[in-house]
């Protein structure tokens, strides 16, 4: 028996995760022998209007006893956005130490790029982004508000423990990838001291993976090259605030935000690790029942795999593409005009063998 512990949170994240269990429990049914029971958590901005906190102190120490986490997104209009993330999304990363996020970009079939003369197979990229430090340690400081003088600083922290654990998990990934190419995004030309040691700490490894073929790009470089020459790229590891902004524009490449999923890993399987769609909240479309649940299915699909059910994954994975190359239900933001309820009941119609055509 999975034991899910499942973290709706805010916003659309409440609908594409409820929307996402939905699947996950007709998938359970359909698969033989993959039982799940899912437990509701209600953290996020309304229990922090109760209790002052998006989760209680001991909740990272309760998840610890899940076999995953499903999590939907943190944050509201009326609570700063800082808050809602570190009390809730990172603090379980961070208590957890899920320090890969493992993001797939794959143009799914029936999707259209806003990239011209692109073909399925061009879109197939693997980001690993560093999930447990960088620009995102939470150190710094804040002084002398309400001066002149105010002064705020957040401090990039680099390890050499965490860079090497991530670019070896990234070697590894891009191992297990027919075309084994991994890129090494940086800005080593003007973040002199951090970024430098990414670089230095790539070369060292590369040795233990001959048969991995390498290259490095600087980040805004790399923008370019994921517009202009989407076919060359395979797998890319990248600090956390780079792979963040990469993958946004590695999501609208290949079609939404709303289809691409994402991992935070704990890839020596301590803890749990938790699932996502990437989009966050979207305070603009919340509570219309008009958001595209595609990410939360993939992210499930990763979810799947990380627990080794790779045949469960595969059956969803394959509902998912019959939903976007048949075209007929899609949400809003593909140019579809289902609903998030409407493309629920399709997704578990395929899955249990309803809408076999
Ligand atoms: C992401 C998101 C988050 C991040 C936000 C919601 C804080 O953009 O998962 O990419 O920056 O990590
Ligand atoms: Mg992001």
């Amino acid at each position: 028996m999975y034991k899910i512990a499942v973290i709706p949170g805010d916003g659309i994240g409440t609908e594409v995760i409820d929307s996402g269990v939905e699947v996950l429990k007709a998938l359970s049914k359909s698969v033989q022998n993959l039982p799940i029971e899912f437990h509701q958590f209600d953290w996020g901005a309304e229990y922090f209007k109760k209790h002052g906190v998006m989760m209680p102190d001991e909740g990272v120490e309760e998840l610890k006893s899940f076999n995953s986490i499903y999590f939907g997104s943190a944050g509201v209009p009326e609570i700063p956005d800082h808050i809602t993330l570190w009390g809730l999304r990172l603090k379980i990363c961070q208590g957890l130490d899920q320090y890969a996020n493992l993001r797939p970009v794959r143009l799914l079939p029936g999707i259209i790029s806003p990239l011209k003369n692109i073909e399925e197979k061009d879109i197939d990229w693997s980001f690993i982004r560093e999930n447990s430090e960088g620009e995102y340690s939470g150190i710094g400081g804040r002084s002398h508000r309400g001066y002149s003088h105010d002064t705020a600083m957040d401090v990039t922290l680099f390890t050499k423990q965490g860079v090497e654990r991530i670019q070896r998990f990234a070697f590894e990934i891009a191992r297990s990838r027919p075309r084994k190419l991994l890129t090494l995004v940086t800005k080593s030309n003007a973040q002199r001291h951090g970024m430098v040691m990414w670089d230095e700490i790539f070369d060292e490894i590369s040795q233990d993976y001959r048969d991995v073929n390498t290259d490095k790009m600087l980040v805004d470089a790399m923008t370019t090259r994921m517009v202009l020459d989407p076919k060359s790229i395979d797998t890319v590891v990248a600090s956390n605030l780079h792979a963040d902004i990469l993958t946004d524009l590695a999501a609208s490449l290949s079609g939404s935000m709303g289809i691409a999923p994402t991992g935070n890993l704990d890839p020596e399987k301590r803890h749990p690790s938790m699932f996502e769609p990437i989009h966050g909240s979207a305070f603009d479309i919340m509570g219309k029942g008009i958001a595209n649940p595609i990410g939360s299915y993939w992210s499930a699909v990763m979810m799947l795999e990380n627990l080794g059910e790779l045949k469960a994954a595969q059956k969803l994975m394959s509902a998912i593409e019959k939903l976007t190359s048949d075209k007929k239900y899609l949400p809003k933001d593909l140019g579809g005009k289902s609903t998030t309820k409407q493309i629920t009941k399709v997704m578990i119609d395929i899955i249990s063998g309803k809408n076999s055509k």
